[in-house]
């Protein structure tokens, strides 16, 4: 039976674990750090996601045959490099490879290149000619810190105060490190995210989900990591689909082989359906969260057999995913994504009749405390979306704690049709 190293300790995590659980070839699962949900699946680790050395030495020491990465963290200070130069196992992609997603301007390089469709863009490091130019031009402007900001790096300025307040953030007070940004053009229509395994040119896809950034109902109030996600989207279509998968993400994937940088994990395209076709918003080199949450419960497909052919650089058989849909709604401190309180008692874990996922808790004294700004993840299986919707809601009524809030609208995109 073999032993898994998840790397990570979020929701994400949580569902990786998950699905490796229902693979009968896995006999044992560590998470580092994990959290006190994934604690209840596998056994988590003190260590840090991007402790590099104490990871190799505990997957040394424990004989783990392979590791799985989830957050672009421990990708970008070189996990993947660390591992394999010591011959071990490991799915998720090199340093070089996550340039993808961790510099904005690499990857509109390779999209411009190698002729992905994406908004047209100019990046720029000094203030003065980044204001010039997007003073002259139409607003909203949108700006892209170049460099890994967990997902706050990108500003849609809508009016030219806003806009120098942001180019000043982030060329001359480095709010977010030395400066780099990437001016595009603002484009319109639904978002969703493609994710596929990716074996160097072979791309394995995933079914579709649709995220929810901003806070509140009506896709209202600040972006934030991801307030729920469904799949089953009925605004894209088969042919979206085909295209989408041959002309970004194996377009992406030659690319990536040609440029000696070879993809070896997860390949997510946050695409967007404008009116001239799908185009590129932004990639990222590992699972989407909170997407992941929602698409795995789905593979039907042994997990480990697909993480270890892309570690090793393999190819594998198609990856099967069950016809039903998912929901899942995300249940936050409240404040989040500004500030939040921590500690709170979670109550009714045991009474929810569907998956929760943990995304920021801890066991203290045998009770689940809230320990993070997104807390817990509700997902439920169903034929249809609005049978999963009021599946979800029905469960997330049975859980007590006084300081989460969560939307009552996902998937309204969806349910307008
Ligand atoms: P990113 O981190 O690049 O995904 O950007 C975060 C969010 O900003 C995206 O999910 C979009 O909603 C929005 N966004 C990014 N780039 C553009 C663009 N060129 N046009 C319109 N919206 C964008
Ligand atoms: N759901 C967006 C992300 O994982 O970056």
């Amino acid at each position: 039976m073999k032993k898994v190293l998840v790397i990570g300790g979020g929701g994400r995590e949580h569902a990786i674990v998950d699905a490796l659980s229902r693979s009968p070839q896995v006999g044992k699962i560590f998470c580092a750090p994990g959290n006190a949900g994934i604690a209840q699946q596998a056994q988590t680790v003190a260590i840090k996601d991007t402790d590099v050395d104490a990871l190799l030495e505990f997957a040394k020491r424990e004989g783990i045959d392979l590791t799985v990465v989830g957050p672009e963290a421990a990708l970008a200070v070189g996990v993947v490099d660390a591992f394999r130069a010591e011959g071990l196992k490991i799915f998720g992609h090199t340093k070089s490879a996550t340039r993808i997603e961790s510099s904005k301007e690499f990857a509109k390089q390779i999209m411009e290149k190698y002729g992905v469709p994406t908004a047209s863009y100019k990046s720029f490091t000094d203030y003065d000619a980044a204001w010039d130019y997007v003073k002259a031009r139409p607003f909203p402007a949108v700006l892209k810190y170049d460099g890994l900001a967990a997902g706050k790096g990108v500003v849609i300025a809508e009016n030219p105060e806003e806009a120098q307040a942001a180019l000043k953030d982030m060329l001359l007070d480095s709010a977010f490190g030395e400066g780099k940004v990437v001016v595009e053009d603002f484009l319109t229509g639904p978002e969703f995210s493609f994710m596929c395994f990716v074996s160097g040119r072979k791309v394995y896809p995933m079914p579709l989900a649709q995220d929810h950034k901003r806070a509140y109902d009506g896709d209202k109030g600040p972006n934030t990591g991801g307030m729920g996600a469904y799949t089953g989207l009925p605004f894209i279509t088969a042919e979206d689909e085909a295209i989408a998968y041959e002309s970004i993400l194996c377009k992406v994937a030659d690319a990536m082989v040609q440029e000696s940088c070879p993809l070896s994990g997860v390949l997510y395209g946050g695409l967007m359906k404008t009116a001239d076709g799908i185009k590129v918003i932004e990639f990222n080199a590992r699972f989407g969260d909170p997407e992941t949450e929602v698409v795995l419960p789905l593979i039907e497909s042994d997990i480990y057999d697909i993480f270890e052919a892309v570690a090793e650089g393999r190819e594998t058989a198609e990856p099967c995913f069950v016809k039903d849909v998912t929901m899942g709604v995300v249940l936050a401190s409240k404040g989040y994504p500004g500030h939040y309180e921590k500690g709170f008692e979670i109550e009714g874990l045991d009474k929810v009749g569907c998956r929760v996922y943990h995304m920021g808790t801890k066991a203290s004294d045998g009770k689940i405390l809230t320990a993070g700004g997104r807390v817990l993840m509700c997902v439920c299986r169903a034929d249809s979306i609005l049978e999963a919707k009021d599946k979800v809601y029905k469960e997330i009524n049975r859980l007590h704690c006084d300081n989460l809030f969560y939307r009552k609208d996902i998937a309204h995109i969806a349910l307008e049709k």
